[in-house]
C-alpha cells in the first residue's frame, strides 16, 4: 500500500474495511480505454494553454500509452489500495515517469474524470445498442418479407390475439412488423440519449469550474463531443444521461420480453405454430423428449434486472444533493450489465429467428378457430345498413347458436343463419374464410396483404435496402 494520492491531511491510515467497501476498481477498470483517452486530451490541451510544456505533456502521453498498452495486453496490477481506475492510472504513471505525472491532474478533478469516462463509454454503448437494435429490426422485415409468400404462394396467417383469446386472423408477417415498428423507436431512443449526452463534462473540475485558463472546447471536439456541458455543476453532477440509457435498455427489453413470451408459447405442443432451432435450445437432463426455449425465457427473466437496474440508479440519484456525490460511484455496474444484457439478448434473437420455423397449416387452422371472423360477419350486415351494435347483438346470437352445439359459424344451417337475419344465409357464411377475412383489413397500417407489403417496403427502404 502505498501513500494515497489524497493523503495530505489523514493522520492515521484508512481502515481496510473502509478501504473495501469504498473501492470501485473492481469494476470501474471497464472504464481504463476511456480514463486514458480523457487523460490524453487533457495533457494535450494543458500543452496548447501553456500550462505543461512540451517536454512533460510527450512524457506523460507516452507513460499514458505503454500503461494502455499494458492494460489492453492484460499485463496491469489493478490494486484495490488505490481505490478506482483514476488513481490507479495516475499512480502506475507515476511509478512509470515519476515526479511530472503529478502534473496531469492540473485543472482536473475525478469528479469531471469520472463524469467524463462514464459519458465516453455510455455514448458508445448506446450506438452499439442501437446498431445491434436495428439488425435485429432487419431480421424482423426480412422475416415479415419470407412469410408472406409460403409455400403455396400463399401468405402465412396466424391468429390474432387480445386477451390471449382468439380476436382476428392476421399475416404472420404483420406480427413480424409490428415488432419492427418496436424496435425502430428503440433504435431511435438510443440514438437520441447518445445525441443528448453528446456534452464532454471535462474542465467542470471539481465542481465550480477551474482558474486555469484551459480550453474545454478543444477537450470536447478531441474526445469527440458534439460540445462541452454548459454548467460546471451539472456537468459533473448529473447522471439523466446514464438513466436515460438504463431506460431506452428496459423498454427495448419489455419489448424483447413480449416476443420472449410469445415464442415460448407458440413453440408449446399445445400450440405448435413454431419449432425452435436445436442451437438455439436445450433439453433436460431428465426428461429425453424435452426441448425447452431456454432463450426465450432467459431472455423473458433478465428483462427484470435490466429494469431493476434503471430503477436501481433512479433511487440513487434521487434526493441527492448537488454537484458529485459518492453514491453516484453506485452509476456503473447497472449501466454495464444493462449494456451486456441487451447486447447478447439482440444478437440471440437475430440468430433465433431467421432458423425457427412456422407450422403454416397448424397456424392457419388455429386462425379459423374461436369464431376469429364473426366480426367480419357483424361488418356484412352492417354494410346492408344495420346499425354496427345491432349486427354485433345479432352475430353474438349466433355464435352463442354455434358454441353451445359445438360448431363453427359456417356449419350453421341455412335456416339458422336466415331466422338469425334475413341478409344471411349459409351462403354468407361460407364466405367467411380466414383468407377473405385479411384480404379485407386494407385500412392503413392493417393486416392485408397489400398493405403489409407496403409496409415492408417502407421499412425495407428506411432500412436503407
Ligand atoms: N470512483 C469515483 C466514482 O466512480 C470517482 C470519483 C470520485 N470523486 C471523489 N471525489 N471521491 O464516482
Amino acid at each position: 500500500t502505498d501513500k494515497k494520492l489524497w493523503g495530505g491531511r489523514f493522520a492515521e491510515s484508512t481502515a481496510p474495511l473502509v478501504e473495501q467497501f469504498n473501492a470501485s476498481v473492481s469494476f470501474d477498470q471497464r472504464l481504463a480505454e476511456q480514463d486514458i483517452r480523457g487523460s490524453l486530451a487533457h495533457v494535450e490541451m494543458l500543452g496548447s494553454a501553456g500550462i505543461l510544456t512540451g517536454e512533460e505533456v510527450t512524457q506523460i502521453q507516452d507513460g499514458l500509452n505503454v500503461i494502455l498498452a499494458d492494460i489492453r495486453a492484460g499485463n496491469f496490477e489493478w490494486r484495490l489500495d488505490r481505490e478506482d481506475v483514476h488513481m490507479n492510472v495516475e499512480a502506475a504513471l507515476r511509478d512509470r515517469v515519476g515526479g511530472v505525472a503529478g502534473k496531469l491532474h492540473t485543472a482536473r478533478s475525478r469528479n469531471d474524470q469520472v463524469a467524463v469516462d462514464f459519458r465516453l463509454f455510455t455514448k458508445e454503448a448506446a450506438l452499439t445498442l442501437a446498431d445491434l437494435t436495428r439488425e435485429l429490426r432487419r431480421v424482423m422485415v426480412a422475416e415479415a418479407e419470407k412469410h408472406l409468400s409460403s409455400a403455396a404462394g400463399q401468405p402465412v396467417i396466424l391468429p390474432g390475439y387480445t386477451h390471449l383469446q382468439v380476436a382476428q386472423p392476421i399475416l404472420l408477417s404483420h406480427w413480424f412488423m409490428a415488432y419492427a415498428a418496436m424496435l425502430e423507436r428503440d433504435e431511435g431512443r438510443f440514438r437520441g440519449a447518445a445525441e443528448r449526452m453528446d456534452e464532454s463534462p471535462l474542465g467542470s473540475s471539481a465542481l465550480a469550474g477551474t482558474p486555469w485558463s484551459i480550453d474545454r472546447h478543444a477537450t470536447a471536439a478531441a474526445l469527440g463531443f458534439a460540445r462541452p456541458t454548459a454548467n460546471s455543476l451539472d456537468g459533473v453532477g448529473s447522471r439523466d444521461f446514464a438513466l436515460e440509457f438504463l431506460s431506452a435498455c428496459a423498454i427495448l427489453m419489455a419489448h424483447l420480453s413480449r416476443l420472449s413470451e410469445e415464442t415460448v408459447l407458440y413453440s408449446t405442443f399445445e400450440f405448435g405454430f413454431l419449432t425452435l432451432p436445436d442451437s438455439h435450445t436445450t433439453g433436460s437432463s431428465i426428461m429425453p423428449q424435452k426441448k425447452n426455449p431456454d432463450v426465450s425465457e432467459l431472455a423473458r427473466g433478465k428483462a427484470g434486472r435490466v429494469f431493476g437496474n434503471l430503477m436501481g440508479l433512479l433511487t440513487v440519484v434521487k434526493g441527492t444533493p448537488l454537484a458529485y456525490n459518492k453514491d453516484l460511484q453506485e452509476d456503473k455496474e447497472g449501466v454495464f450489465d444493462s449494456f451486456d444484457t441487451c447486447s447478447v439478448v439482440l444478437r440471440l434473437y437475430a440468430e433465433m429467428l431467421p432458423k425457427s420455423v412456422w407450422n403454416h397449416e397448424t397456424t392457419l387452422k388455429a386462425a379459423g378457430r374461436g369464431y376469429s371472423t364473426a366480426t367480419d360477419l357483424a361488418d356484412h350486415l352492417a354494410r346492408g345498413g344495420m346499425p354496427f351494435r345491432e349486427a354485433h347483438e345479432v352475430v353474438g346470437g349466433l355464435v352463442g347458436v354455434a358454441s353451445r352445439s359445438g360448431r363453427q359459424l359456417w356449419e350453421l344451417s341455412d335456416a339458422e343463419m336466415r331466422a338469425a337475419h334475413p341478409l344471411l344465409s349459409a351462403e354468407v357464411a361460407a364466405a367467411l374464410t380466414v383468407e377473405a377475412s385479411v384480404a379485407g383489413r386494407r385500412s392503413y397500417g392493417g393486416t392485408a396483404p397489400e398493405r403489409v407489403r407496403e409496409a415492408i417496403d417502407a421499412a425495407k427502404a428506411a432500412l436503407g435496402q
